[in-house]
């Protein structure tokens, strides 16, 4: 695969004495969307926290970009969280939300014009309208928060977006849309997109390339067509998971529906 954005050689992580990841080789298509599926436990957040070097590995990932990559928490690189670490439940608007993740000073010198003019862009890119501003944060839906978190990937503007099960809690009228908006993001700013997915139907319409975790290693990669079929999936992961099926109300944790 020559044009590749980022390359994974002998990737392997260890957390807590237990291997999570080994032996991990590949490549994410520049330009492309790559879906990265695999069960629950399998090591697809892992590995995207390796990418933002938030857990130690060895092995190389390498970017090929012509930025600089070594700092702790690389530039260019959006990442949206499969669960937020923040207490979501904060008397917080949407404004300051973002002012203070965007913001080099503190909220009490006031958000700058420049600033909200930026947010409201963000906003736009997202699709979602400007007066979400001054929502308060804990009032958002699951899909309207998803769609902030994804804004805020969106700046500085990133080469790589690394989007971690982004429709769980996102119904299955506003999941289309979102799909729709990231497919639309990466052709109109040509922004590489790893994503993890546990939707088939989603994998299939989107991707270019997919990438099958199981334990922790890589066991498949190809076109979705090849890859993302229901047979593939069924004799590598197993008929009786009911992981990879149609959800109407997602779960951060899909359960097995038997
Ligand atoms: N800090 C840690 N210390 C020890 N074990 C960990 C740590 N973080 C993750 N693990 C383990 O690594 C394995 C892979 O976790 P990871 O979160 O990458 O899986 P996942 O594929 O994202 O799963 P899910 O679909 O549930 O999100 C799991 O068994 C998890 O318990
Ligand atoms: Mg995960």
């Amino acid at each position: 695969m020559t044009n590749a954005l980022l390359h994974f050689r002998d990737v392997a992580v260890n957390l807590g004495g237990k291997e999570i990841l080994r032996g991990v080789t590949s490549s994410l298509l520049r330009g492309k969307i790559t879906a990265l599926i695999g069960l629950n436990g399998s090591g697809k957040t892992t590995l995207l926290r390796a990418i933002i070097k938030e857990v130690p590995y060895d092995g190389q990932i390498e970017f090929r970009c012509g930025h600089d990559h070594s700092r702790p928490t690389p530039q260019h690189i959006g990442y949206v969280p499969q669960r937020l670490q923040i207490e979501a439940r904060l008397p917080l608007t949407v404004r300051d939300l973002m002012a203070l993740a965007l913001q080099r000073k503190p909220l009490f010198l006031g958000i700058s014009r420049r600033v909200n003019r930026m947010l409201e862009g963000l906003l736009q890119q997202v699709w979602l309208p400007a007066d979400l501003l001054d929502r308060l944060v804990e009032k958002l839906s699951g899909g309207e928060l998803q769609r902030v978190l994804l804004a805020l990937a969106l700046q500085p503007r990133p080469e790589l977006l690394l989007l971690d099960e982004p429709a769980s809690g996102i119904d299955f009228q506003h999941e289309q849309g979102y799909y729709d908006l990231l497919a639309r993001l990466n052709r109109e700013t040509g922004v590489t997109i790893l994503l993890v997915s546990h939707e088939l139907s989603v994998v299939s319409k989107h991707a270019h390339w997919v990438l099958c975790l199981k334990d922790g290693k890589i066991r498949c990669e190809g076109p979705p067509e090849e890859t993302a079929t229901r047979e593939v999936v069924d004799e590598i992961f197993g008929a009786a998971k009911g992981v990879y099926t149609h959800h109407h109300h997602h779960h951060p944790t899909p359960q097995a529906s038997g």
